[in-house]
């Protein structure tokens, strides 16, 4: 087996337990030619056998694991200028939702929009984000909530990952909201389009996890309990958006379920912390959505940390809540709203948001064995990546295809 040698590099490894970040300032890496990390740590002690490899000198540059953006929509049709026009003008998410804006109306765009055209207007946001160093996003359906448009998003969403360097992760979220055409018929919804959606969308194998949304204006815990149920007779694993706007005990039920992760969570009780603790479930919190919306109640992040749960990040990237393609400026947004360090922050959109995916054993950190998903960086610290807003000082992403990715 050969491969390459990375040298002269600072490596953010993102192991936990030992130096903040994990930090090597003289590291080396060697990446071999299947496309993963043989050996990450001091130069001084890199072994013989990697010696021989040619090496490549990254000038004192800073390299963390490849992001993850582990929760966004970015594929939808058309966007929500307007309603961010009333909000400002004082009406609430929920008004706007009642009234047949919000979700609902993207499903109209996303239902008249061709495969081809989601494609297309995804690929702008999706190279925003590639452009900063994101190597690996997660994408959910949700706005087809027909079986035909929830499979055409979830197509849409694989094609992004042939059509760029980038892997992508898919959820299923057809319970995301209820279409106009089942109003006050959720149950009949679920049965007729979000279950056979869900067979037929895994037969195809478009389908890595499944996802809804369990709030006042979607679904009850105990209308989730039946797609998760589905979803656990495939194999499938399941996760949640909880309690971002009211405590349904949404995350606790997906707890239950041994949910991967649960997200949003302003809302969340102790009780549900204590249930996420004990099943492993991530939270993903997601500023973006929390500064678009002006919310005010906080995720309770002294009690998940307290509770051991791992804190992951993500731009939540949709036409309504969150119209937000940096995953840069969510750093900064978690820091700065949610008060997370600088390096809780950099490990929530690495370590914490691959253990979100179920991937925790491939990516996330630069540890021999793992992918090797790289992000160079021309910065001297890695609490840089968090504290700047709206700058970009990404070098070069390096996946294992060996195609980079300059910035
Ligand atoms: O994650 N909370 C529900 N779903 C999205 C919002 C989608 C929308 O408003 O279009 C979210 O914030
Ligand atoms: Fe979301």
């Amino acid at each position: 087996m050969s491969g390459t040698v990375l040298q002269q590099a600072r490596l953010a490894t993102m192991v936990s337990g030992g130096t903040p970040y994990g930090l090597i300032e003289d590291g080396a890496l060697a990446l071999s030619e299947d496309g993963r990390i043989a050996y990450a740590g001091p130069r001084a002690d890199l072994p013989a056998e990697f010696s021989g490899w040619p090496a490549t000198s990254l000038n004192g540059r800073l390299v963390t694991p490849g992001l993850v953006d582990c929760h966004t929509h970015i594929v939808h049709g058309g966007n929500r200028a307007r309603e961010f026009e009333l909000r400002l003008e004082g009406a609430s998410y929920e008004e706007i939702a009642r009234a047949g804006g919000g979700i609902v109306s993207t499903v109209t765009a996303t239902r008249a929009a061709s495969e081809d055209d989601l494609v297309a207007d995804a690929l702008r946001r999706l190279d925003t984000l590639i452009a900063e160093g994101v190597t690996t996003i997660e994408i959910k359906s949700g706005y087809g909530l027909s079986v035909e448009d929830e499979i055409k998003m979830l197509r849409a969403a694989r094609r992004l990952g042939r059509e760029r360097d980038v892997r992508v992760v898919t959820s299923y979220l057809a319970a995301h909201a209820v279409p106009a055409e089942y109003k006050d018929r959720a149950d009949a919804y679920i049965d007729e389009v979000v279950l056979p959606g869900l067979d037929a969308a895994h037969a195809e194998g478009l389908v890595d996890a499944v996802d809804g949304f369990c709030e006042g204006i979607a679904f009850s815990p105990k209308q989730m309990a039946r797609v998760f149920d589905r979803a656990r007779a495939l194999g499938l694993p399941v996760k949640l958006h909880a309690e971002q706007l009211s405590d349904l005990g949404g995350a606790k039920l997906a707890a239950g379920y041994g949910a991967i992760s649960a997200d949003h969570l302003e809302y969340l009780s102790q009780e549900s912390v204590d249930a996420m603790a004990k099943s492993g479930t991530v939270a993903v919190l997601l500023p973006g959505a929390f500064y678009t919306l002006r919310e005010t109640q906080m995720p309770p992040v002294g009690a998940l940390r307290e509770a051991g749960v791992a804190i992951a990040l993500a731009t939540d990237c949709n036409p309504g809540s969150s119209p937000m393609t940096s995953l840069l400026l969510t750093l900064n947004m978690g820091a700065t709203l949610f008060r997370l360090t600088p390096e809780e922050a950099l490990a929530g959109v690495t370590r914490e948001a691959a253990r979100a995916l179920g991937l925790a054993d491939d990516l996330g950190t630069l540890e021999a064995g793992k992918i090797a998903d790289l992000a160079v960086w021309d910065v001297e610290t890695p609490a840089e990546l968090t504290y700047r807003i709206g700058f970009n000082p990404l070098h070069s992403r390096i996946r294992p295809s060996g195609q980079t990715g300059a910035a």
